[in-house]
C-alpha cells in the first residue's frame, strides 16, 4: 500500500504510545515457561508478537488473547510439527533459538525475505557452546536454522556485540542449563528480560557489566503489565519537536534507561522535553514526557551511545536535517543488520527530500539545516523506516510526499496512521 503524507499543522494534547513490543516478546516467552500459568496484561499486538505467539502455539502453548490481555496456560512443550515461521521479527528468531537449545527435540526456525539475510551466527554460537545442535544456511550464520535441543551446561561468555537480542537468548537457555551462565556486556544494552526475570524473583543478577543467571530456574507464574514503547513514542516525540507550535505530552512510555538515549541527545541539540512523573512498574520505570517544538543544533553520537538508540538512528538523523550544523552519527555498523539497511535507506530517503546526507561505513554525517521537499519515498519494507519518514513528510510544504510499501508499520505499530493523523490534525 502506498501512502500520502502532507504538511502537519501542530501536535497537540495527550498521547498514549502503543505497548512495548520488546517486552511483550519477553513476557511472551517468559510466560512460556511459567509452570503455573501466566498473564500478561496490556500486549502489544502487532506483525511482530503474533509471530512469538504462533510460534508458541505451535510448541504445544495454550494462549489465549482476551481484550488487551493475554493468557499462557502451563503445557508441555512439543515438537512443532511444522518450520516454525518467524515472520519479519529479529527478536522472534534469536530470543526462541535460545530456548529451543533447551528443549530435548528437533525444531527449524525461519522468516521472510528480510529476517533470512539478518545474521544468526551471534546466537548459534554460543548455544552450540552451551552444548545445543545447531546448524543453517550459510555455515551455520543465515535461517533456516535447524536446532536439536538437549542438555545444556552453563558458559562464561562475552558479547560479540552489544545486542540485547544475543544476550537474551543466552539468559534464555541459561535459566535451563547445569551450573551458572556469565554474560560480559562491554556495552550496556536493553535490559528488559534481566529486569523482569529478577521482578520474578529469579536471582538473576547484574552487576559491572557482567549478567549471571544461576543455573537451572523454575518460574512458577505471574503477571506483567506492559507499559508504553518509548522506540513507538520517539515517532511522535521527534515530530513535535519539528512541527511548529506543538506541545505534546507522552503519557505511561516505558522510561528504562537502556532504552532512552534518544532524550539525552535531544537536550544536547537545543529540544525541549522534560520528564514528568516518573514511577516503577514490574521492574521498569515508567514516565510521561512533554515535549515542545524547539529550534535544533547538531550533535555528535558517539559508539557508546548507540545501543540505547539503536532503532532511534533513523529518527535522529532527520532531527539533524533540521539542525544548525553538521552531525555526525558513527559506531552505527549495526544498522546495517535491521528490517533492512537503515542507514543506506535514510541516506537515500532524506536524500531524494533535497537534505544533505552522506552515507559512511558505519554511520551517516548529515549538514543542516535544509528544506525537506515533499518527494517519492520508499520503507524498504521496515516499519521504522515507513513512519521515520511520515514525520518527515510531515515538516515539508506544498504537496504530498508518497511513501511506497507502507503497510509494514503493522510490523510494531498497526495504529500508526490513525494515532498520527488524530494528533497532527490537533
Ligand atoms: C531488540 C533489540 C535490538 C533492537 C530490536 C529489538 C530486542 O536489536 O534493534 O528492535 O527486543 O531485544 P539488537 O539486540 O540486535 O541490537
Amino acid at each position: 500500500m502506498r501512502m500520502l503524507v502532507s504538511e502537519a499543522r501542530k501536535l497537540k494534547g495527550k498521547y498514549l504510545p502503543p505497548p512495548d513490543k520488546s517486552i511483550t516478546h519477553r513476557a511472551l516467552l517468559v510466560g512460556a515457561l511459567a509452570t503455573k500459568g501466566f498473564r500478561i496484561i496490556n500486549p502489544l499486538l502487532s506483525d511482530d508478537t503474533f509471530s512469538t505467539i504462533r510460534c508458541l502455539k505451535q510448541l504445544g502453548k495454550p494462549i489465549e488473547i482476551n481484550h488487551k490481555e493475554i493468557v499462557i496456560s502451563p503445557d508441555e512443550w512439543r515438537e512443532p510439527e511444522e518450520i516454525l515461521d518467524c515472520g519479519n521479527s529479529g527478536t522472534t528468531a534469536r530470543l526462541l533459538t535460545g530456548l529451543l537449545a533447551r528443549q530435548p527435540f528437533f525444531s527449524v526456525l525461519s522468516g521472510d525475505q528480510s529476517l533470512r539475510k539478518r545474521p544468526m551466527r551471534r546466537v548459534v554460537e554460543p548455544l552450540v557452546r552451551m552444548g545445543a545442535k545447531v546448524s543453517g544456511r550459510n555455515g551455520d550464520s543465515l535461517l533456516p536454522i535447524a536446532i536439536k535441543g538437549g542438555p545444556l551446561t552453563g558458559i562464561d561468555f562475552k558479547l560479540p556485540v552489544p545486542s540485547a537480542q544475543v544476550k537474551s537468548a543466552v539468559i534464555l537457555a541459561g535459566l535451563g542449563a547445569e551450573g551458572p551462565t556469565v554474560i560480559r556486556e562491554s556495552i550496556r544494552s536493553r535490559d528488559h528480560l534481566e529486569r523482569m526475570l529478577s521482578w520474578l524473583g529469579t536471582g538473576i543478577t547484574r552487576e559491572n557489566g557482567l549478567i549471571r543467571v544461576p543455573g537451572k530456574i523454575e518460574i512458577e507464574g505471574g503477571e506483567i503489565s506492559v507499559c508504553g514503547d518509548f522506540s513507538s513514542a520517539a515517532f511522535f516525540l521527534v515530530a513535535a519537536l519539528l512541527i511548529p507550535n506543538s506541545d505534546l505530552v507522552i503519557e505511561k512510555v516505558n522510561l528504562n534507561p537502556t532504552r532512552t538515549g534518544l532524550i539525552e541527545v535531544i537536550k544536547r541539540m537545543g529540544g525541549r522535553v522534560e520528564i514528568l512523573d516518573l514511577e516503577y512498574k514490574c521492574g521498569e520505570e515508567v514516565g510521561n514526557i512533554r515535549v515542545q517544538h524547539s529550534a535544533l543544533k547538531s550533535t555528535q553520537i558517539q559508539d557508546e551511545e548507540i545501543p540505547g538508540l539503536i532503532d532511534e538512528i533513523p529518527l535522529i538523523a532527520l532531527l539533524a536535517t533540521r539542525a544548525v550544523g553538521t552531525t555526525i552519527i558513527s559506531g552505527a555498523r549495526e544498522l546495517r543488520f535491521k528490517e533492512t539497511d537503515r542507514l543506506k535507506a535514510m541516506a537515500r530517503n532524506l536524500g531524494a527530500m533535497g537534505a544533505v546526507v552522506e552515507e559512511t561505513e558505519d554511520g551517516l554525517i548529515i549538514a543542516g539545516p535544509a528544506e525537506l521537499r515533499p518527494s517519492k519515498l520508499k520503507s524498504f519494507g521496515d516499519h521504522r523506516i515507513a513512519m521515520t519518514m511520515t514525520v518527515a513528510a510531515a515538516i515539508t510544504s506544498g504537496g504530498s510526499t508518497e511513501i511506497e510499501d507502507f503497510d509494514c508499520v503493522s510490523i510494531s505499530y498497526p495504529e500508526f496512521i490513525s494515532d498520527f493523523r488524530r494528533l497532527a490534525d490537533g
